[in-house]
């Protein structure tokens, strides 16, 4: 396995695989990887001929300065884990590699069509300007077949399939098609995530109950109107010692409009287990 560190190195390595026609598959991270990380590697790297995967905490997606210093970073045992699974290429560039000093420090522009205005957009602004930013970016320099997302962060996928989609961009990227993977869990049920990291024993456990909830909620809803349930799951998570939810909106999966009833819906919440934010999802 190699690891690149400069733009041109992977457009060398890209241009090699494209020369020999390999397909290439691609999994953005921001390293801190888990299971869940590894379940996309898992499948990049058995539906395609080289997978390449990026590790890079990307600063412009960080609209809390202390959240960006404390995201968990080690690439040496990200590597480790990385080539075990097979991936040939890590793209681990520093943020000055990436960006210059200027788009370092303003917001990147781009039109959402209202998909950032809900959820993670509200409540992070500028957000998914940085996702959108980086991961455009890194598609134009990995020139991928397939990329691959977790669908625990729902509203991220929602974004970079309407990035990629929309008539303005078709064509960009080539064919690439985005697939969106299943959420990996712990046996606890609380879904895998870097930011777990940062949870005591006692704070995970205290956090399986968000999952907990949301399974319910699916039981709810058989005879529940859409406010009720979201009612019902915000009341039972804060019952919770050590739980605050932020949200709990139960959406249309694609558009991500406030659902009506629940086909085709998805409820989305964000709960604050100590200092830690923490995101999952339920599909009804
Ligand atoms: O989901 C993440 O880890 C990040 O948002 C991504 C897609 C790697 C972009 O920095």
């Amino acid at each position: 396995m190699q690891i690149i560190t400069t733009k041109q190195e992977l457009l060398r390595q890209v241009e090699a695989c494209k020369q020999q026609s390999k397909t290439i598959g691609f999994v953005p991270t921001m390293g801190a990887l888990h299971e869940g990380h590894a379940s996309l590697v898992r499948r990049a790297v058995s539906e395609n001929n080289v997978c390449f995967v990026s590790v890079f905490v990307n600063p412009t997606q960080f609209n809390n300065k202390e959240d960006l210093a404390k995201y968990p970073r080690d690439l040496n045992r990200d590597a480790k884990l990385l080539e075990s699974l097979g991936a040939q290429y890590v793209f681990a560039p520093t943020p000055e590699e990436m960006y210059s000093a200027e788009e370092m420090n303003t917001t990147f522009s781009y039109d959402f069509e209202g998909l950032d205005q809900v959820m993670e957009g509200k409540m992070r602004p500028g957000h998914f300007n940085g996702v959108v930013q980086v991961v455009s970016r890194l598609f134009y320099l990995v020139q991928p077949d397939k990329a691959y997302f977790g669908e625990k962060d729902y509203q991220q996928l929602a974004i970079i399939h309407q990035m990629v989609e929309r008539s303005a961009l078709k064509g960009t990227f080539g064919d690439l098609q985005i697939i969106g993977c299943p959420i990996v869990r712990a046996e606890s049920g609380l879904a895998l995530s870097s930011r777990n990291e940062r949870l005591s024993e006692a704070e995970k456990e205290t956090a399986t109950n968000i999952y907990k909830t949301l399974k319910e909620s699916v039981k709810w809803a058989k005879n529940a109107s859409v406010s009720e349930v979201e009612q019902r799951v915000v009341d039972t998570i804060n019952a919770i010692e050590g739980l605050e939810v932020e949200y709990y909106e139960i959406v249309d999966q694609t558009t991500l409009l406030p659902a009506k009833d629940f086909s085709h819906a998805i409820g989305c919440v964000t709960v604050y287990c100590g200092p830690v934010r923490l995101i999952d999802n339920m599909k009804y």
